[in-house]
Protein backbone atom coordinates (compact mmCIF):
# COMPACT_ATOMS: atom_id res chain seq x y z
CA UNK A 1 0.00 0.00 0.00
CA UNK A 2 2.58 2.39 1.23
CA UNK A 3 4.69 1.52 -2.21
CA UNK A 4 1.70 2.27 -4.26
CA UNK A 5 1.05 5.48 -2.78
CA UNK A 6 5.38 6.30 -3.11
CA UNK A 7 4.54 5.25 -7.13
CA UNK A 8 1.42 7.30 -7.42
CA UNK A 9 3.13 10.32 -5.99
CA UNK A 10 5.82 9.49 -8.04
CA UNK A 11 3.81 9.83 -11.35
CA UNK A 12 2.33 12.83 -10.53
CA UNK A 13 5.37 14.29 -10.24
CA UNK A 14 6.89 13.23 -13.05
CA UNK A 15 5.71 16.03 -15.32
CA UNK A 16 6.85 18.50 -13.07
CA UNK A 17 10.58 17.07 -12.39
CA UNK A 18 13.39 18.95 -14.04
CA UNK A 19 16.98 17.60 -14.13
CA UNK A 20 19.87 18.95 -13.41
CA UNK A 21 22.01 16.91 -15.38
CA UNK A 22 26.05 16.16 -14.17
CA UNK A 23 25.36 16.61 -10.59
CA UNK A 24 24.70 12.85 -9.40
CA UNK A 25 24.56 13.32 -5.43
CA UNK A 26 20.92 15.22 -4.86
CA UNK A 27 17.97 12.77 -6.39
CA UNK A 28 15.82 15.68 -5.22
CA UNK A 29 12.81 15.96 -7.38
CA UNK A 30 12.31 19.57 -8.17
CA UNK A 31 8.53 21.13 -8.05
CA UNK A 32 6.90 23.34 -10.35
CA UNK A 33 6.80 26.91 -9.78
CA UNK A 34 4.48 28.40 -7.10
CA UNK A 35 1.81 31.24 -8.16
CA UNK A 36 2.54 34.67 -7.46
CA UNK A 37 0.99 36.07 -4.12
CA UNK A 38 -0.26 39.64 -5.06
CA UNK A 39 -3.74 38.99 -5.29
CA UNK A 40 -4.30 38.38 -1.29
CA UNK A 41 -1.76 41.17 -1.19
CA UNK A 42 -3.37 43.42 -3.07
CA UNK A 43 -6.46 43.36 -1.13
CA UNK A 44 -4.49 44.02 1.70
CA UNK A 45 -3.84 47.10 -0.01
CA UNK A 46 -7.52 48.17 -0.38
CA UNK A 47 -7.68 47.97 3.37
CA UNK A 48 -5.51 50.66 3.31
CA UNK A 49 -6.55 53.46 5.71
CA UNK A 50 -4.40 55.80 4.24
CA UNK A 51 -2.06 57.01 7.08
CA UNK A 52 -1.12 53.58 8.90
CA UNK A 53 3.12 52.57 8.34
CA UNK A 54 2.83 50.17 5.62
CA UNK A 55 6.45 48.19 3.97
CA UNK A 56 8.44 48.80 7.18
CA UNK A 57 12.31 47.73 6.75
CA UNK A 58 15.34 48.88 8.35
CA UNK A 59 18.79 48.65 7.04
CA UNK A 60 22.41 49.51 8.83
CA UNK A 61 23.17 54.00 8.15
CA UNK A 62 26.79 54.12 9.44
CA UNK A 63 28.08 52.79 12.54
CA UNK A 64 25.49 51.78 15.23
CA UNK A 65 22.63 53.68 13.12
CA UNK A 66 19.46 52.40 12.02
CA UNK A 67 17.50 53.67 8.55
CA UNK A 68 13.85 53.39 9.49
CA UNK A 69 11.88 53.23 5.84
CA UNK A 70 8.19 53.02 5.47
CA UNK A 71 4.86 54.12 3.43
CA UNK A 72 1.70 55.47 4.26
CA UNK A 73 -0.36 56.39 1.29
CA UNK A 74 -1.73 59.63 2.13
CA UNK A 75 0.74 62.23 4.40
CA UNK A 76 1.76 61.31 7.37
CA UNK A 77 4.18 62.49 10.13
CA UNK A 78 8.33 61.67 9.04
CA UNK A 79 9.21 60.80 12.62
CA UNK A 80 10.21 57.61 14.39
CA UNK A 81 9.47 56.83 18.33
CA UNK A 82 11.95 54.24 19.97
CA UNK A 83 13.67 52.83 22.99
CA UNK A 84 14.76 49.34 24.44
CA UNK A 85 11.42 47.88 26.22
CA UNK A 86 8.06 47.93 24.56
CA UNK A 87 5.50 50.80 25.16
CA UNK A 88 8.23 52.93 26.15
CA UNK A 89 9.65 54.78 22.75
CA UNK A 90 10.93 57.27 24.67
CA UNK A 91 13.58 58.40 22.19
CA UNK A 92 12.64 59.77 18.70
CA UNK A 93 14.02 61.23 15.28
CA UNK A 94 12.67 63.08 12.55
CA UNK A 95 14.12 61.82 8.92
CA UNK A 96 12.72 62.96 5.00
CA UNK A 97 10.06 61.84 2.63
CA UNK A 98 9.82 61.06 -0.92
CA UNK A 99 7.39 60.23 -3.56
CA UNK A 100 8.13 58.97 -7.12
CA UNK A 101 5.69 59.09 -10.44
CA UNK A 102 5.97 56.28 -12.47
CA UNK A 103 3.48 56.21 -15.98
CA UNK A 104 0.41 56.92 -14.10
CA UNK A 105 1.09 55.55 -10.83
CA UNK A 106 2.48 58.25 -7.54
CA UNK A 107 3.87 56.36 -5.00
CA UNK A 108 2.64 57.02 -1.29
CA UNK A 109 5.20 58.97 0.82
CA UNK A 110 8.12 57.07 1.67
CA UNK A 111 9.60 58.23 5.02
CA UNK A 112 13.34 57.58 5.66
CA UNK A 113 14.60 58.19 9.59
CA UNK A 114 17.78 57.18 11.12
CA UNK A 115 18.36 56.31 14.38
CA UNK A 116 20.84 56.00 16.32
CA UNK A 117 23.57 55.70 17.53
CA UNK A 118 21.95 52.19 19.16
CA UNK A 119 23.49 49.81 21.44
CA UNK A 120 25.02 46.55 19.82
CA UNK A 121 23.16 43.18 20.22
CA UNK A 122 20.14 44.95 21.55
CA UNK A 123 16.67 44.57 21.17
CA UNK A 124 14.78 48.44 20.05
CA UNK A 125 10.74 48.66 20.00
CA UNK A 126 9.92 51.70 17.56
CA UNK A 127 7.09 52.75 16.03
CA UNK A 128 6.70 55.02 12.65
CA UNK A 129 4.74 58.32 11.92
CA UNK A 130 2.69 58.22 15.24
CA UNK A 131 3.21 57.00 18.99
CA UNK A 132 -0.01 55.34 18.57
CA UNK A 133 0.56 52.89 15.69
CA UNK A 134 2.04 49.65 15.71
CA UNK A 135 5.02 48.41 17.31
CA UNK A 136 8.03 46.58 15.76
CA UNK A 137 11.45 45.78 16.94
CA UNK A 138 14.77 44.62 15.65
CA UNK A 139 17.91 43.60 17.03
CA UNK A 140 21.04 45.32 16.18
CA UNK A 141 23.63 43.04 14.97
CA UNK A 142 26.53 42.25 17.56
CA UNK A 143 29.93 44.36 17.41
CA UNK A 144 31.78 41.24 17.54
CA UNK A 145 31.80 37.73 16.16
CA UNK A 146 30.13 35.14 16.34
CA UNK A 147 27.76 37.28 13.30
CA UNK A 148 25.70 35.63 10.97
CA UNK A 149 23.70 36.74 7.86
CA UNK A 150 21.43 35.12 5.91
CA UNK A 151 21.81 35.42 1.82
CA UNK A 152 19.47 35.30 -1.27
CA UNK A 153 18.76 36.42 -4.08
CA UNK A 154 16.26 36.79 -7.06
CA UNK A 155 13.33 36.47 -4.44
CA UNK A 156 10.13 37.51 -5.79
CA UNK A 157 7.11 36.90 -4.25
CA UNK A 158 5.63 33.82 -5.17
CA UNK A 159 4.90 30.28 -3.17
CA UNK A 160 8.43 29.48 -3.09
CA UNK A 161 9.12 33.24 -1.70
CA UNK A 162 7.28 33.09 1.37
CA UNK A 163 9.00 29.08 1.89
CA UNK A 164 12.36 30.48 1.39
CA UNK A 165 11.49 33.91 4.05
CA UNK A 166 9.96 31.34 6.50
CA UNK A 167 13.52 28.92 6.65
CA UNK A 168 15.33 32.42 7.12
CA UNK A 169 12.95 33.45 9.33
CA UNK A 170 13.60 30.73 12.07
CA UNK A 171 17.37 30.86 11.47
CA UNK A 172 18.15 33.50 13.95
CA UNK A 173 20.09 35.38 11.42
CA UNK A 174 22.02 39.10 12.13
CA UNK A 175 21.52 40.58 8.74
CA UNK A 176 20.01 39.79 5.17
CA UNK A 177 22.24 40.31 2.27
CA UNK A 178 20.22 40.51 -0.79
CA UNK A 179 21.51 40.63 -4.25
CA UNK A 180 19.60 41.51 -6.32
CA UNK A 181 16.34 41.00 -8.49
CA UNK A 182 13.77 41.41 -4.94
CA UNK A 183 10.05 42.06 -5.96
CA UNK A 184 9.38 41.09 -10.08
CA UNK A 185 7.26 44.13 -10.53
CA UNK A 186 8.50 44.23 -13.91
CA UNK A 187 7.22 48.20 -14.14
CA UNK A 188 4.26 47.20 -12.21
CA UNK A 189 4.33 49.85 -9.90
CA UNK A 190 1.57 48.06 -7.00
CA UNK A 191 3.78 45.03 -7.28
CA UNK A 192 6.41 46.95 -5.46
CA UNK A 193 3.80 47.67 -2.68
CA UNK A 194 2.61 44.33 -2.69
CA UNK A 195 6.51 43.23 -1.82
CA UNK A 196 7.16 45.67 0.66
CA UNK A 197 3.98 44.07 2.38
CA UNK A 198 5.87 40.61 1.73
CA UNK A 199 8.66 41.01 3.47
CA UNK A 200 7.97 43.41 6.49
CA UNK A 201 7.44 40.71 9.01
CA UNK A 202 10.89 40.22 8.31
CA UNK A 203 12.61 43.30 6.78
CA UNK A 204 10.85 45.16 9.68
CA UNK A 205 12.96 43.15 12.68
CA UNK A 206 16.17 42.89 10.74
CA UNK A 207 18.79 44.80 8.68
CA UNK A 208 18.30 44.35 5.27
CA UNK A 209 21.34 45.13 2.62
CA UNK A 210 20.23 45.20 -0.84
CA UNK A 211 21.75 45.80 -4.40
CA UNK A 212 19.57 45.92 -7.65
CA UNK A 213 19.51 43.17 -10.78
CA UNK A 214 18.57 43.58 -13.61
CA UNK A 215 14.30 43.61 -12.64
CA UNK A 216 15.30 46.80 -10.93
CA UNK A 217 16.16 48.75 -13.64
CA UNK A 218 12.31 49.71 -14.97
CA UNK A 219 13.28 52.08 -17.93
CA UNK A 220 10.67 52.64 -20.68
CA UNK A 221 12.57 54.32 -23.65
CA UNK A 222 10.84 58.08 -24.10
CA UNK A 223 8.17 57.08 -21.46
CA UNK A 224 10.33 56.52 -18.33
CA UNK A 225 13.65 56.88 -19.00
CA UNK A 226 15.30 56.98 -15.47
CA UNK A 227 16.61 53.88 -14.37
CA UNK A 228 16.16 52.36 -10.93
CA UNK A 229 13.49 55.03 -10.07
CA UNK A 230 11.52 52.69 -7.30
CA UNK A 231 14.27 50.38 -6.43
CA UNK A 232 16.13 53.65 -5.46
CA UNK A 233 13.34 55.58 -3.60
CA UNK A 234 12.29 52.75 -1.72
CA UNK A 235 15.47 50.66 -1.02
CA UNK A 236 17.79 53.66 0.33
CA UNK A 237 21.76 52.23 1.54
CA UNK A 238 24.05 53.69 3.32
CA UNK A 239 25.80 55.07 -0.18
CA UNK A 240 26.15 58.65 1.60
CA UNK A 241 27.73 57.03 4.73
CA UNK A 242 30.43 55.07 2.84
CA UNK A 243 31.16 58.04 0.43
CA UNK A 244 29.43 56.65 -2.78
CA UNK A 245 28.00 59.13 -4.41
CA UNK A 246 25.16 56.46 -5.75
CA UNK A 247 22.68 54.43 -3.88
CA UNK A 248 23.53 51.35 -6.27
CA UNK A 249 26.99 50.61 -5.06
CA UNK A 250 27.95 51.11 -1.54
CA UNK A 251 29.56 49.36 1.18
CA UNK A 252 29.31 48.31 5.32
CA UNK A 253 30.86 47.78 8.15
CA UNK A 254 29.50 45.23 10.82
CA UNK A 255 31.46 42.82 13.84
CA UNK A 256 34.63 42.61 11.40
CA UNK A 257 32.88 42.17 7.90
CA UNK A 258 33.19 44.65 5.24
CA UNK A 259 30.67 44.47 2.25
CA UNK A 260 30.56 45.67 -0.56
CA UNK A 261 27.65 45.64 -2.53
CA UNK A 262 28.11 46.43 -6.24
CA UNK A 263 25.88 47.80 -9.16
CA UNK A 264 25.69 45.10 -12.09
CA UNK A 265 24.08 47.43 -14.32
CA UNK A 266 25.84 50.88 -13.54
CA UNK A 267 29.20 51.47 -15.38
CA UNK A 268 32.19 49.71 -13.89
CA UNK A 269 34.74 50.32 -16.65
CA UNK A 270 38.10 51.66 -15.19
CA UNK A 271 37.42 55.44 -15.14
CA UNK A 272 34.16 55.12 -14.33
CA UNK A 273 32.69 56.05 -10.96
CA UNK A 274 31.85 52.68 -9.75
CA UNK A 275 35.37 51.04 -10.37
CA UNK A 276 37.08 54.38 -8.90
CA UNK A 277 34.57 54.17 -5.61
CA UNK A 278 35.41 50.62 -5.80
CA UNK A 279 39.24 50.94 -5.68
CA UNK A 280 38.92 53.60 -2.56
CA UNK A 281 36.51 51.63 -0.64
CA UNK A 282 38.75 48.50 -0.85
CA UNK A 283 42.21 50.51 -0.60
CA UNK A 284 40.80 51.65 2.77
CA UNK A 285 39.73 48.34 4.78
CA UNK A 286 41.62 47.62 7.40
CA UNK A 287 41.74 43.58 7.92
CA UNK A 288 42.84 43.99 11.66
CA UNK A 289 39.73 45.75 12.16
CA UNK A 290 37.71 43.87 9.64
CA UNK A 291 39.74 40.33 8.90
CA UNK A 292 36.52 38.94 6.67
CA UNK A 293 35.88 41.15 3.20
CA UNK A 294 32.78 40.21 1.11
CA UNK A 295 31.64 41.41 -2.27
CA UNK A 296 27.70 40.89 -3.40
CA UNK A 297 26.99 41.59 -7.35
CA UNK A 298 23.87 40.84 -9.11
CA UNK A 299 25.36 38.76 -12.34
CA UNK A 300 27.64 35.90 -11.43
CA UNK A 301 31.14 36.03 -12.82
CA UNK A 302 31.42 32.43 -12.96
CA UNK A 303 28.82 30.18 -13.48
CA UNK A 304 28.83 27.04 -15.04
CA UNK A 305 23.95 27.12 -15.82
CA UNK A 306 23.35 27.43 -19.26
CA UNK A 307 21.18 30.75 -18.24
CA UNK A 308 23.04 34.51 -18.12
CA UNK A 309 26.04 33.10 -20.24
CA UNK A 310 27.82 35.41 -22.08
CA UNK A 311 26.24 38.47 -21.23
CA UNK A 312 28.08 41.72 -20.40
CA UNK A 313 27.24 42.53 -17.02
CA UNK A 314 28.51 39.26 -16.60
CA UNK A 315 31.75 38.78 -18.74
CA UNK A 316 32.53 42.46 -19.00
CA UNK A 317 32.28 43.62 -15.43
CA UNK A 318 34.27 40.18 -14.26
CA UNK A 319 36.95 41.95 -16.47
CA UNK A 320 37.06 45.00 -15.32
CA UNK A 321 37.27 44.23 -11.68
CA UNK A 322 38.15 40.78 -11.35
CA UNK A 323 42.23 41.87 -10.79
CA UNK A 324 40.95 44.88 -8.00
CA UNK A 325 38.70 41.94 -5.90
CA UNK A 326 41.68 39.26 -6.08
CA UNK A 327 44.44 42.23 -5.38
CA UNK A 328 42.42 42.99 -2.36
CA UNK A 329 41.67 39.06 -1.58
CA UNK A 330 38.01 38.88 -0.92
CA UNK A 331 37.01 36.18 0.66
CA UNK A 332 33.78 35.84 -1.25
CA UNK A 333 31.82 36.84 -3.76
CA UNK A 334 28.06 36.19 -3.82
CA UNK A 335 25.69 36.83 -6.79
CA UNK A 336 22.04 36.34 -7.97
CA UNK A 337 20.73 36.33 -11.46
CA UNK A 338 20.61 32.67 -12.73
CA UNK A 339 18.12 30.98 -10.47
CA UNK A 340 19.41 27.93 -8.93
CA UNK A 341 22.68 27.49 -6.39
CA UNK A 342 26.47 27.15 -7.54
CA UNK A 343 29.63 27.10 -5.25
CA UNK A 344 32.69 27.52 -6.60
CA UNK A 345 36.06 26.84 -5.23
CA UNK A 346 38.71 29.86 -4.88
CA UNK A 347 39.44 31.06 -8.23
CA UNK A 348 41.53 33.53 -10.41
CA UNK A 349 40.88 34.31 -14.22
CA UNK A 350 38.81 31.06 -14.58
CA UNK A 351 41.79 28.82 -12.38
CA UNK A 352 41.65 27.19 -9.11
CA UNK A 353 43.42 29.49 -6.82
CA UNK A 354 44.24 29.53 -2.88
CA UNK A 355 44.32 32.99 -2.26
CA UNK A 356 41.00 33.94 -5.03
CA UNK A 357 37.36 34.81 -3.89
CA UNK A 358 34.80 31.92 -3.49
CA UNK A 359 32.05 32.68 -5.87
CA UNK A 360 28.49 31.68 -4.64
CA UNK A 361 25.72 31.94 -7.01
CA UNK A 362 22.41 32.22 -4.98
CA UNK A 363 19.90 33.31 -6.75
CA UNK A 364 17.22 30.44 -6.10
CA UNK A 365 14.90 32.74 -3.64
CA UNK A 366 11.48 31.74 -5.36
CA UNK A 367 10.75 34.25 -8.13
CA UNK A 368 7.69 33.75 -10.72
CA UNK A 369 10.30 32.60 -13.23
CA UNK A 370 10.81 29.21 -12.30
CA UNK A 371 14.79 27.72 -11.88
CA UNK A 372 17.18 27.85 -14.36
CA UNK A 373 17.74 23.41 -14.76
CA UNK A 374 20.12 23.22 -17.52
CA UNK A 375 23.98 22.93 -16.86
CA UNK A 376 26.65 22.99 -19.18
CA UNK A 377 28.28 19.90 -19.41
CA UNK A 378 30.76 18.25 -17.95
CA UNK A 379 30.45 20.48 -14.79
CA UNK A 380 34.31 22.58 -15.24
CA UNK A 381 36.65 21.83 -12.28
CA UNK A 382 36.11 24.86 -10.72
CA UNK A 383 32.44 24.17 -9.99
CA UNK A 384 32.55 22.25 -6.71
CA UNK A 385 28.84 21.93 -6.05
CA UNK A 386 25.61 23.08 -8.39
CA UNK A 387 21.63 22.59 -8.05
CA UNK A 388 18.72 24.09 -9.34
CA UNK A 389 16.50 24.32 -6.55
CA UNK A 390 14.93 26.93 -4.52
CA UNK A 391 16.59 27.53 -1.26
CA UNK A 392 18.44 30.55 1.02
CA UNK A 393 21.83 30.75 2.09
CA UNK A 394 23.62 30.92 5.47
CA UNK A 395 26.93 32.58 6.34
CA UNK A 396 28.27 32.68 9.96
CA UNK A 397 31.16 34.00 10.39
CA UNK A 398 32.47 32.54 14.18
CA UNK A 399 35.54 34.43 14.60
CA UNK A 400 38.14 36.50 12.35
CA UNK A 401 39.59 32.84 11.11
CA UNK A 402 36.18 30.76 10.30
CA UNK A 403 33.24 31.13 9.01
CA UNK A 404 30.95 28.46 7.72
CA UNK A 405 28.78 28.81 4.67
CA UNK A 406 25.35 26.50 4.52
CA UNK A 407 22.88 26.62 1.63
CA UNK A 408 19.61 25.39 2.55
CA UNK A 409 17.14 23.68 -0.28
CA UNK A 410 13.25 24.08 0.64
CA UNK A 411 12.75 20.50 0.26
CA UNK A 412 10.08 21.33 -0.53
CA UNK A 413 8.15 22.89 3.13
CA UNK A 414 11.15 22.04 4.88
CA UNK A 415 14.37 23.81 4.55
CA UNK A 416 17.32 21.58 4.51
CA UNK A 417 21.34 21.98 4.65
CA UNK A 418 22.19 20.81 1.22
CA UNK A 419 25.88 22.17 0.97
CA UNK A 420 28.05 23.24 3.84
CA UNK A 421 31.82 24.25 3.41
CA UNK A 422 34.09 26.06 6.53
CA UNK A 423 35.48 28.99 5.07
CA UNK A 424 38.60 30.62 6.41
CA UNK A 425 39.78 34.60 6.05
CA UNK A 426 42.53 35.03 3.74
CA UNK A 427 43.64 37.00 5.96
CA UNK A 428 44.44 34.48 7.98
CA UNK A 429 46.74 32.81 5.48
CA UNK A 430 50.17 34.32 5.54
CA UNK A 431 50.86 32.65 2.11
CA UNK A 432 47.94 35.16 0.40
CA UNK A 433 49.69 38.54 1.98
CA UNK A 434 50.98 40.76 -0.17
CA UNK A 435 50.70 38.93 -3.61
CA UNK A 436 49.18 41.67 -6.20
CA UNK A 437 47.44 40.80 -9.00
C1 LIG B 1 9.62 65.95 14.15
O1 LIG B 1 8.36 65.52 13.69
C2 LIG B 1 7.30 65.80 14.58
C3 LIG B 1 6.05 65.14 14.02
O2 LIG B 1 5.81 65.54 12.72
C4 LIG B 1 7.16 67.31 14.76
O3 LIG B 1 6.15 67.58 15.69
C5 LIG B 1 8.48 67.86 15.26
O4 LIG B 1 8.42 69.27 15.31
C6 LIG B 1 9.62 67.46 14.35
N1 LIG B 1 10.88 67.87 14.94
C7 LIG B 1 11.81 68.48 14.23
C8 LIG B 1 13.06 68.82 14.99
O5 LIG B 1 11.68 68.74 13.03
C1 LIG C 1 3.23 31.23 3.77
O1 LIG C 1 3.59 29.99 4.34
C2 LIG C 1 3.00 29.74 5.60
C3 LIG C 1 3.59 28.46 6.17
O2 LIG C 1 3.67 27.44 5.21
C4 LIG C 1 1.48 29.68 5.45
O3 LIG C 1 0.88 29.47 6.70
C5 LIG C 1 1.01 31.01 4.85
O4 LIG C 1 -0.37 30.94 4.61
C6 LIG C 1 1.74 31.32 3.57
N1 LIG C 1 1.38 32.67 3.15
C7 LIG C 1 0.91 32.93 1.94
C8 LIG C 1 0.60 34.35 1.67
O5 LIG C 1 0.76 32.05 1.10
C1 LIG D 1 34.76 59.11 3.68
O1 LIG D 1 35.65 60.12 3.27
C2 LIG D 1 36.13 60.92 4.36
C3 LIG D 1 36.94 62.07 3.77
O2 LIG D 1 37.85 61.60 2.82
C4 LIG D 1 36.96 60.04 5.29
O3 LIG D 1 37.42 60.78 6.38
C5 LIG D 1 36.07 58.89 5.79
O4 LIG D 1 36.84 58.01 6.58
C6 LIG D 1 35.45 58.13 4.65
N1 LIG D 1 34.50 57.18 5.18
C7 LIG D 1 34.27 56.00 4.61
C8 LIG D 1 33.30 55.11 5.30
O5 LIG D 1 34.80 55.63 3.57
C1 LIG E 1 37.46 30.07 15.45
O1 LIG E 1 36.29 29.28 15.32
C2 LIG E 1 36.52 27.95 14.94
C3 LIG E 1 35.17 27.30 14.71
O2 LIG E 1 34.36 27.44 15.83
C4 LIG E 1 37.36 27.24 16.00
O3 LIG E 1 37.63 25.92 15.60
C5 LIG E 1 38.65 28.00 16.20
O4 LIG E 1 39.40 27.41 17.25
C6 LIG E 1 38.36 29.45 16.51
N1 LIG E 1 39.62 30.20 16.55
C7 LIG E 1 39.93 31.00 17.55
C8 LIG E 1 41.22 31.70 17.45
O5 LIG E 1 39.19 31.15 18.51
FE1 LIG F 1 18.49 38.93 -12.67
Amino acid sequence: MLIMKGFLAVLSFAAAVYYSGGFGSAAYKRPPPRETLFRPLLDALEDDDGTSPQQVHISLSGENNMRISWITSDSSPDVVYYGTSPGANTRSANGTIDRYDYLTYVSGEIHNVIIGPLTPDTVYYYRCGWISSTEFNFKTPPSQFPIKFAIIGDLGQTGWTNSTLQHISKSNYDILVLPGDLSYADFIQRLWDTFGRLVQPLASNRPWMVTQGNHEIEEIPILHSESFTSYNARWVMPYKESNSSSNLYYSFEVAGVHVVMLGSYTDFEPGSDQYRWVQADLNMVDRRKTPWLIVVVHAPWYNSNEAHQGESESVDMKKALEDLIYGARVDAVFAGHVHAYERFVRVYKDKADACGPVYITIGDGGNREGLASKYMDPQPKISAFREASFGHGQFEIFNATHGLWTWHRNDDDISVASDQIWLKSLASISACHDITA
